[in-house]
C-alpha cells in the first residue's frame, strides 16, 4: 500500500484539486495556441480532431495519469519505481516519470517566453497604447516588440522569476487562493470578447471556418498535431497531472472532476477562438499568422471599443494569470524529482531549474529575432520544441500511460485509486483506456513515421 499523503503537500478540498487542475489546463495553450494551429491547420477539421481526441484519448489518460499520482504519492520517477515495484515489473518504467518531468520543463522554456508578451502587452494595454489600432499598426506593432531579443528576454524573466518564486514556496499558498477569482473572471472576459466579435461582421465567416469540417485538410500531420495538442491543452503527458494527483484528498472520485477539467478546458478553447477567427476575419489577418495571432488580432478590438483600454488591460492580465498557473504545474513534476533525488530543499531546486530554464529560454526568444534563420528540418529552435514537446514526447508518455494503467497494474490497485463511484462508467473508462487510447495514439505515431 502507498504512502496516506505525499510528503510535498495536499490539495486543501475537492473545489481546491479542481481549480489547481483547471488551472494547470487552462492557459496559453487554450487563449494562445488553440487559435493559432486551428488557423494553421486548416480550421474544422482541425477542431473536429481535436475534440474526438480529448473524448477517447485525452480525458481517458487524464484520468489514468491522475491515479497514477494518487497512487504513487511521491515525485514522477519515484512514483513509477513504486508501482512498477509493486506490479512486479521492470524498474525501467521510472523513464516514464523522466520523460514526462523532462517535457514539462521544455514546455515551460517556451511558455515563459509567450507568457512574457502577454506580460509586456497587458502593461501597453494600460497606456493606452492600442488605442486607434488598425490591422497595419498592430501587425508592425508585434514585429518591431519581437525583433528584440532584449525585450523579449526582459519580459519573458519577469513572468519566469514569479513562478518560480511562487513555486519555490509551495503549491498550496497562493496559487489556490488567486485561482478561484482569475478563473470566472477569465471567463466573463471571454464572453464578452465573443459579444464583441458577434457583431464585427465576420462571426458567420469565423464559425464557417471553426465547426465546418473541410476534409480535404485532413493530412496525418493535422491529425498528429491536433492529437497533440489535445494532450498539450489537458496537461497530459508532462507529469503536471500526475503530481497533481498525488496531492488529491483521501475520498475523492477521479472520473467526474476529470471530466470537469476536461469540459472546462476544451470551453474555454472554444470561447477563445470564437472571440478571435471574427476579428481576424474581419481586419484581414492572415489566418496562419502563427504564434503571433492574438496579438495582432486582438489589441485591434481593444483598440476600437469603448472602454478598450481597460478591457485590454484586464483580459490580458487575466491571461497571464492562466499563464502562471499552468507554467507552475509545468515545472512542479521535475521540482519534486529534484527535491527527492538530491534531497534538496524546495526552494533551492527552485533556483537550480530556474537557470536551467531560463537559459533554454533564450532559444525560443532568439527564434523570432536573430536566430530565425536557424532551423532544423525546417523549424526553427521554438518550432522544434514545441513540435517535440506536443507531437512527440506527451504523446509518447500518454501512450506507455494507458499501457501501464491499463494492461501492467492490477485492476484492484486500479480501482482503488480511481474510487469511481460508477461502476459502469468505470469500466467503460477502463475498457477505452485499455484499447482505445493506446491502439488510436499508436496509430497516428506510426502513420506519421509514414509505415502505414
Ligand atoms: N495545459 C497548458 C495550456 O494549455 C499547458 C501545459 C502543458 C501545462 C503541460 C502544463 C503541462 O496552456
Amino acid at each position: 500500500m502507498p504512502a496516506e499523503q505525499s510528503i510535498h503537500g495536499q490539495w486543501s478540498s475537492r473545489w481546491m484539486y479542481f481549480l489547481a487542475a483547471t488551472g494547470s489546463a487552462v492557459g496559453l495553450g487554450n487563449i494562445w495556441k488553440f487559435p493559432y494551429i486551428a488557423g494553421e491547420n486548416g480550421g474544422g477539421a482541425f477542431v473536429l480532431v481535436y475534440l474526438v481526441t480529448i473524448v477517447f484519448v485525452g480525458l481517458p489518460v487524464l484520468i489514468a495519469e491522475v491515479t497514477l499520482g494518487r497512487r504513487g504519492k511521491r515525485d514522477p520517477v519515484n512514483s513509477m519505481g513504486d508501482l512498477a515495484l509493486e506490479a512486479q515489473v521492470t524498474s525501467r518504467w521510472r523513464g516514464l516519470g523522466w520523460l514526462a518531468a523532462l517535457g514539462g520543463l521544455l514546455i515551460l522554456s517556451f511558455y515563459t517566453v509567450i507568457a512574457g508578451w502577454a506580460l509586456r502587452y497587458m502593461w501597453e494595454a494600460a497606456s493606452g497604447a492600442f488605442v486607434g489600432f488598425n490591422s497595419t499598426s498592430s501587425v508592425a506593432y508585434f514585429s518591431a516588440f519581437t525583433n528584440s531579443a532584449g525585450a523579449l528576454t526582459a519580459w519573458s524573466t519577469v513572468f519566469l522569476f514569479l513562478t518560480m518564486f511562487c513555486v519555490g514556496r509551495g503549491v498550496n499558498r497562493g496559487i489556490e487562493a488567486s485561482l478561484r477569482y482569475v478563473m470566472p473572471l477569465m471567463l466573463a472576459l471571454l464572453l464578452i470578447m465573443v459579444g464583441y466579435s458577434m457583431q464585427s461582421g465576420s462571426f458567420q465567416q469565423a464559425l464557417q471556418f471553426l465547426f465546418a469540417p473541410d476534409f480535404s485538410k485532413l493530412t496525418v500531420n493535422v491529425i498528429l498535431v491536433a492529437m497533440g495538442h489535445a494532450f498539450f491543452t489537458l496537461a497530459v503527458g508532462a507529469g503536471s497531472m500526475m503530481i497533481y494527483g498525488a496531492y488529491v484528498p483521501a475520498k475523492l472520485s477521479l472520473p467526474r472532476v476529470c471530466f470537469d477539467i476536461a469540459l472546462a478546458d476544451t470551453l474555454i478553447a472554444l470561447l477563445a477562438g470564437i472571440a478571435i477567427f471574427p476579428l481576424v476575419f474581419a481586419h484581414d489577418l492572415p489566418v496562419g499568422g502563427g504564434p503571433g495571432l492574438i496579438f495582432m488580432s486582438l489589441p485591434i478590438a481593444f483598440g476600437q471599443m469603448p472602454y478598450g483600454t481597460l478591457m485590454g488591460t484586464v483580459f490580458f492580465l487575466m491571461l497571464t494569470l492562466a499563464a502562471f498557473s499552468s507554467a507552475i504545474s509545468a515545472i512542479e513534476g521535475m521540482m519534486t524529482v529534484f527535491i527527492e533525488r538530491w534531497h534538496i530543499s524546495r526552494s533551492r531546486a527552485a533556483v537550480l531549474l530556474g537557470a536551467g530554464v531560463w537559459v533554454l529560454s533564450l532559444g525560443t526568444v532568439l527564434s523570432f529575432n536573430h536566430g530565425s534563420d536557424l532551423t532544423l528540418l525546417g523549424k526553427n529552435f521554438f518550432d522544434l520544441i514545441d513540435y517535440l514537446t506536443a507531437n512527440i514526447m506527451l504523446p509518447t508518455v500518454s501512450l506507455f500511460t494507458a499501457l501501464f494503467v491499463g494492461w501492467v497494474m492490477s485492476k484492484e490497485n486500479v480501482e482503488q485509486a480511481v474510487l469511481a463511484n460508477n461502476r459502469g462508467l468505470f469500466n467503460l473508462w477502463y475498457k477505452t483506456l485499455k484499447y482505445v487510447s493506446p491502439i488510436a495514439i499508436g496509430l497516428v505515431f506510426l502513420a506519421a513515421l509514414d509505415v502505414i
